[in-house]
């Protein structure tokens, strides 16, 4: 298992470029199950995550061609089997994106409950009940769910809390159901809105992607297309608080700034200049301290959860008293305790964090949890005295393309090690 070490203090200069969305990727390459012939995906960032998705959906027969551009080629047509087994679906809870597709296209899937996770519960019931009201049987039998369904119906959703994938797997089923579907209360992230656009591409009737109602009227079959997939938003942030937490000036490129808004906010409150052109972003420190922000997270226009473990790291060493509200999962501070090890003063107090800004961090060997807790601790590593060793960095690896050629490329000293 490798690990990343990272010898602290060296503010970091320079241009980076941004990789495509994981999360964007990952349901439309779920999507791609819906057409009758290939789609093929660019932009596609090389992560554990897409690794894990092209393995899945291989395992079922479709074919997946990769060429050197990265470039993927999705073609369902040869698909044997309507099963997504555990022990892929342990390992990646977004599997779960082509429980939708697979009942809307084939009428029958067989997959695993996602189950723990180290973030929060994470349920699937919504969309569970969102199937059924299309019409789908579902029975849950030996950790699977067993969904099956001659013609989706399309149907008046409205959905319990906002959920993502939900969204995204209910807007997909609906694009092959019968008749009108209205999806209440939908996620807006940018990633919806990506996978409805390349579902549109490929014949799909999809208006208000975007807001919180989504309609969709079902056509009798989708073809394919050619897509490319938008940039990464919480990698865009990552690097930007990477300029920010180092007291340097970071420019990233490929990105989608209309897309950053509340992440753009709160890095100008913690007193970065931030530049702004159609694809790039920058932020200058100037060489000054952060001062400290306020951070709670919410769906999406509203600050993503995605991005509160980095603010946190960021309010570590701020000017001031920072607080932390997670509103997304319950047990996403993980990253917190570990950042302890390196001299951070948080208090915790169920889902609120009250940050201390110190004046330095002392480097310790420190252990990621999650994605976004790993990206945290590289993040405090790169401002801790002295050498940080963040082990159990496959986590990283599913979130972010080559993070120690990007960071070493603004001028970081890291590198990754076998452990
Ligand atoms: N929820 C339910 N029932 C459901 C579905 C969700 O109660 O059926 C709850 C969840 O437990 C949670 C809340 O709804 O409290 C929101 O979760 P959501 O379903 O939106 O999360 P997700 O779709 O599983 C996606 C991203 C996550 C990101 C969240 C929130 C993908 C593949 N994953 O997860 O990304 O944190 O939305 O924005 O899109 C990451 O990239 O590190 C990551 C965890």
């Amino acid at each position: 298992m490798d690990k990343l070490q990272i010898q602290g203090g060296i503010p970091l200069e320079g241009d980076v470029r941004i990789s495509g969305a994981k999360n964007a990727t990952l349901p439309i390459l779920a999507a791609a199950l819906l057409a009758d012939d290939p789609v093929v995906i660019a932009n596609v960032p090389h992560l554990q995550d897409v690794t894990t998705t092209i393995e899945l959906l291989g395992r079922m027969g479709v074919s997946v061609t990769i060429d050197e551009h990265m470039h993927i080629e999705v073609d369902a047509s040869s698909l044997r089997e309507c099963f997504a087994p555990y022990d892929l679906v342990k390992t990646m809870r977004a599997s779960i994106l082509v429980l939708g597709p697979l009942v809307a296209k084939f009428g029958r899937a067989d997959v695993s409950l996602p189950g723990g996770c180290a973030i929060g519960a994470r349920p699937v019931n919504i969309h569970v009940a969102g199937l059924q009201a299309m019409g789908a049987d579902i029975q849950i039998e030996g950790g699977y769910i067993r969904a099956r369904a001659s013609r989706l119906k399309g149907a008046r959703l409205v959905l319990d809390t906002v959920t993502v994938t939900g969204t995204e797997n209910l807007m997909m089923a609906a694009t092959l159901a019968e008749g009108e579907t209205v999806i209440e209360n939908a996620a807006r992230e940018p990633e919806v809105v990506d996978l409805a656009h390349c579902l549109i591409e490929m014949g799909a009737k999809i208006h208000g992607a975007g807001t919180d109602k989504i309609t969709v009227q079902g056509v009798p079959r989708l073809h394919g297309t050619r897509y490319e997939v938008l940039p990464d938003r919480i990698e865009s942030g990552t690097y930007l608080v990477a300029g920010a937490i180092t007291r340097g000036n970071v420019r990233i490129k490929n990105t989608r700034p209309e897309n950053l808004d509340a992440v753009l906010a709160k890095l100008q409150e913690a007193g970065a200049k931030v530049g702004v052109g159609d694809s790039w972003v920058e932020v200058d420190m100037r060489g000054r301290r952060p001062r400290a922000v306020d951070v709670r997270t919410a769906p999406y226009p509203a600050f993503p959860t995605d991005m509160q473990a980095q603010f946190a790291a960021l309010n570590t060493v701020a000017e001031g008293v920072g607080t932390i509200i997670e509103t997304i999962f319950e047990n996403r501070f993980m990253h917190m305790l570990e950042m302890r090890r390196l001299g951070a003063e948080i208090r915790l107090e169920g889902n609120t964090a009250i940050i201390h800004g110190v004046e330095r961090l002392t480097a310790a060997p420190v252990m990621a949890t999650d994605l976004r807790a790993s990206a945290s601790l590289v993040l405090a590593g790169l401002v801790a005295a002295g050498r940080t060793d963040v082990e159990r960095i496959y986590h990283i690896d599913r979130g972010y393309e080559t993070i120690e050629e990007k960071l070493a490329q603004l001028g970081a000293q890291i590198k990754r090690v076998p452990n």
